[in-house]
């Protein structure tokens, strides 16, 4: 099972409407998707238009079994919904003395083997659910609207996740999503190209802002439902080719077909093992945005995790810079030319 988190410590950046919108692409291309919403604010149910009646909270506390709790969304869609109660289960959390990371980790095992990818919508803020989420994740995708706070908001979230990956060396920040992304606006412009410089092929195709996303949880419909035809669903549908695109290599994942109905409960993954400490701190605070990119570049390493595509090979994925965005009126990759040619890429 791929384990995808969509976070970013920034509020309002699409992190909901992504997770929703990857999950449903994902469930519609054949995967068994189970989504998990760890935010007190229920927004996937919301945006799916179910009204779960158990969830996390109810999992972790002991309430609901596993599997009960789980509420089918969509076909090949499973969702272990948010809500008020976790608040409760961040307090309880909190105060624990042995493993208080881990407590996610621990319910994510009993869905191992059921579902193909799981996909994990978080809060915005750094908080003990935040925490187990990373913890418990291997693939980070994190969507940035087009504000500078919201770079920052990036940059401040890799120092944090710096510190995490010493004890889930499997974490990695897989790809950086553009939202909000509006062509005729000159600070869109700018923060792509901040974007394109310093995550390069991190980078996924941006989403343009679109009022039909706005409106989709208004209705209880994802944007495939709503406006299948419309640059919402083609942002998104470009988003799940490049998650299946980029999957690591031997994977674990299944096609549907070889699948029953129900999951029901099997074999358990061991947890992911503690780091040995990390040798010294990389802690990018104060550092400029160039030295973060040298940073990052030499950070990458092979991916570990044997997860692989399905057996039919993904169809060709668009880059970020091949979406028809148009900037001040010209192609986006023009202006990436230019700028490569002047030396500021
Ligand atoms: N591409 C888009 N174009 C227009 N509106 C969008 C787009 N993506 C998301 N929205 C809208 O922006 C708002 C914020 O989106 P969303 O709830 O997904 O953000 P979030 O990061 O999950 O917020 P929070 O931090 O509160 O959890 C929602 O009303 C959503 O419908
Ligand atoms: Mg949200």
């Amino acid at each position: 099972m791929r384990r995808i988190v969509v976070s970013l410590l920034k509020g309002g950046v699409a992190k909901s409407v992504t997770a929703v919108h990857l999950a449903h692409g994902l469930a519609l291309a054949g995967y068994r998707i189970l989504l998990v919403d760890t935010d007190v604010q229920s927004q996937c149910s919301d945006m799916l238009g179910v009204r779960p009646e158990r969830g996390l909270a109810e999992v972790i506390n002991g309430w609901a079994e596993p599997f009960e709790a789980l509420l089918k969304a969509r076909d090949n869609l499973w969702l272990l919904a948010g809500g008020t109660a976790l608040a409760g289960v961040k307090r309880e959390i909190s105060r624990r003395d042995l493993a208080p990371e881990a407590v996610l980790a621990e319910t994510v095992r009993t869905y191992e083997g059921h579902f193909d990818v799981l996909i994990l919508d978080t809060a915005p803020g750094w908080d003990a659910l935040l925490v187990n989420a990373l913890y418990c994740s291997r693939e980070i995708l994190s969507p940035v609207s087009m504000e500078p706070m919201a770079l920052t908001g990036l940059l401040r979230f890799e120092e944090r996740l710096e510190v995490l990956q010493k004890y889930n060396p499997d974490l990695k920040l897989k790809w950086v999503l553009p939202t909000f992304v509006d062509g005729r606006v000159k600070k869109s412009a700018e923060i792509m190209v901040q974007l394109d410089a310093h995550y390069g092929d991190r980078l996924a195709p941006p989403i343009k802002y679109s009022v039909k996303l706005s409106e989709g949880p208004a209705f209880g419909k994802t944007i495939f439902e709503h406006d299948p035809k419309g640059p919402g669903a083609e942002g998104y549908q470009q988003l799940v080719e490049r998650v299946l695109r980029d999957a690591p290599p031997a994977s674990v994942v299944r096609p549907m077909a070889a699948r029953t109905e129900a999951p029901a409960v099997g074999p358990q993954e061991p947890a992911p093992p503690l780091a040995a400490a990390a040798e010294a701190s990389l802690s990018l605070r104060g550092k400029t945005l160039e030295s973060l990119k040298e940073r990052l570049t030499l950070a990458q390493e092979p991916p570990t995790e044997a997860v692989q595509a399905r057996a039919v090979p993904a169809p060709a994925v668009p880059s970020a810079d091949s979406t028809g965005l148009r900037i001040k009126g010209r192609p986006y990759e023009k202006l990436r030319e230019r700028l490569t040619k002047y030396g500021r890429t």
